[in-house]
């Protein structure tokens, strides 16, 4: 992405011309009206994410750090999958759907910590021919980029051309560490300069794993403004199954209602923030009992019950993680009560043990055990509770193979490359949010269970935060009791 300051479009030369004559050239780059150039002051993110960037900067005394935006993904041919930057670049500079692609967030190290500089493919003049020839970048095509000063002033970082990034990369040393999933062409010609510069012939990535690793740690808590972000992003997603909830009877009567659910519920998404947090999972009937459906192609019949996850995630990137599973035409039947409620028990025991100083794997533990029990009270062990649950039993977990929580922010599994001392065995801490999530399956050809659970998966999900002295429900407001599930529908 750094090696050329406007690289050629893809080309389309097969079915389309772009006049190249002088005349032509000369026109299109006259009789515009003068550009907005005026510079914004910086956003309530920017004062957060530079409190991000010197936590970073203090772990990493004279080492430079390579934060890449990551370029496009190439969905086929010459068309990208929507573009996402990495969460740790919009972590670090607030810059989240409105960031540039390519983009680089470099922290110099200087004598008392690091210098941020952004570079980024700043606007291009009028006189350029990229401005109306290059669809991949060109502002005919998708619209104009923003100045160096407006991102400096937006941001509240020093910003700088991208092919001004050169000189960072000629200058790339031993002590120098890049987030390497980020842009893999950027990575390739970092790698390439360190094992110059160490005479090596391949290359040490420990540093790098150990930077992906504390960036990850540096958000396990949040500060205020992410968790702002996290009860905007459940606001906007209640709204969203709100919507599936009104679109009931378009829903049921066409062949491919998961369709509509999730069709439904991302035109929210789109309206509300920048998209779904994460392929919305629409499983009616029996495709419940697969834990990520995302195929979405099966009707929704009357007396089903719909598992619906998904969540809003906002413009800065942060997401809400929902699920909640409804019986469609309005009323659980007696055996989906019965498992819905044990799962809701479950949930609400995780719940109830959650505070600072608490292990996260407790909750786990915590909703395992209601498991357990509610599976050994119906007959479904071949032992009892309190056998199931010694590790090298586990019976239960049958119906239920996947964790009852993780943590959640700009990624729906946020923190994922977090220590495990940190994560599973750490500790909990205010600010700190995360899902708590169980479910019980029952798969249709399950033989161990009697036929009138087979077919019924049920999972209810919450985002919940850690406070001063407990915690917070966040999705609270999204009914999750039988009663106010079927006052909901109705
Ligand atoms: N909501 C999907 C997941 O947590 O895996
Ligand atoms: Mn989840």
């Amino acid at each position: 992405m750094a090696e050329s300051k406007n690289p050629a479009p893809r080309a389309t030369s097969n079915r389309s011309t772009t006049p190249g004559s002088d005349v032509f050239k000369s026109y299109i780059s006259q009789h515009w009206a003068d550009r907005e150039d005026s510079v914004p002051s910086p956003r309530e993110h920017a004062l957060f994410a530079a409190k991000r960037r010197a936590r970073i900067s203090e772990l990493y005394p004279g080492k430079r750090l390579i934060i890449p935006a990551g370029a496009a993904k190439v969905r086929s041919n010459d068309t990208d999958y929507a573009y996402r930057a990495h969460s740790a670049f919009a972590h670090l500079t607030g810059w989240g759907s409105d960031s540039e692609p390519g983009s680089v967030l470099v922290l110099e190290p200087t004598g008392y910590g690091h210098e941020a500089t952004l570079y980024f493919r700043e606007r291009a003049g009028r006189d350029s021919d990229e401005f109306y020839a290059n669809p991949d970048i060109g502002e005919f095509w998708i619209g104009a980029r923003p100045s160096l000063a407006q991102v400096a002033g937006d941001l509240g970082i020093e910003s700088r051309g991208i092919a001004d990034l050169e000189s960072v990369i000629d200058s790339v040393d031993a002590d120098t560490l890049i987030v390497r999933e980020a842009d893999r062409d950027l990575t390739d010609q970092i790698d390439g300069r360190r094992l110059l510069a160490a005479d090596a012939e391949s290359v040490d990535n420990d540093g790098d794993a150990q930077l992906a690793r504390d960036l990850s740690e540096l958000r396990l808590v949040k500060d205020e403004f992410e968790v702002e972000q996290m009860r905007l992003a459940v606001a906007a997603t209640k709204k969203g199954f709100d919507d599936v909830i009104a679109d009931r009877p378009e829903i049921i009567a066409h062949p491919r209602g998961e369709r509509l659910v999730e069709g439904t519920f991302n035109r929210r998404a789109r309206a509300e923030g920048n998209t779904v947090g994460y392929d919305t999972i629409a499983a009616s009937g029996a495709h419940a009992c697969i834990l990520h459906w995302t195929r979405n192609d099966g009707p929704v019949r009357e007396g089903d019950l719909i598992l619906l996850d998904a969540g809003i995630e906002l413009d800065s990137y942060y997401t809400a993680d929902i699920t909640r599973t409804l019986p469609i035409n309005g009323t659980f039947t007696d055996v989906q009560r019965t498992v819905y409620e044990a799962v809701l028990e479950a949930a609400d025991a995780a719940f109830a043990i959650v505070r600072p100083g608490i292990r996260f794997r407790e909750i786990h533990q915590t909703a395992m055990a209601v498991i357990a029990r509610k599976t050994a009270e119906w007959g479904l062990l071949p032992v009892s509770a309190e056998e199931s649950i010694e590790p090298d039993a586990q019976y239960h977990r049958r119906y239920m193979v996947h964790g009852t929580s993780h943590h959640l922010g700009m990624d729906v599994h946020d923190c994922a490359q977090a220590r495990r001392d940190m994560y599973l065995d750490g500790v909990l801490e205010p600010g700190m949010v995360f899902t708590i999530e169980p479910g019980l399956y029952f798969q249709p050809d399950d033989l161990t269970v009697p036929e009138e659970f087979r077919g019924i998966g049920v999972r209810i999900e919450d985002n919940i935060l850690v406070t001063a002295d407990g915690a917070e429900n966040l999705s609270i407001g999204i009914p999750r009791t039988v009663d106010d599930v079927e006052a909901w529908l109705r």
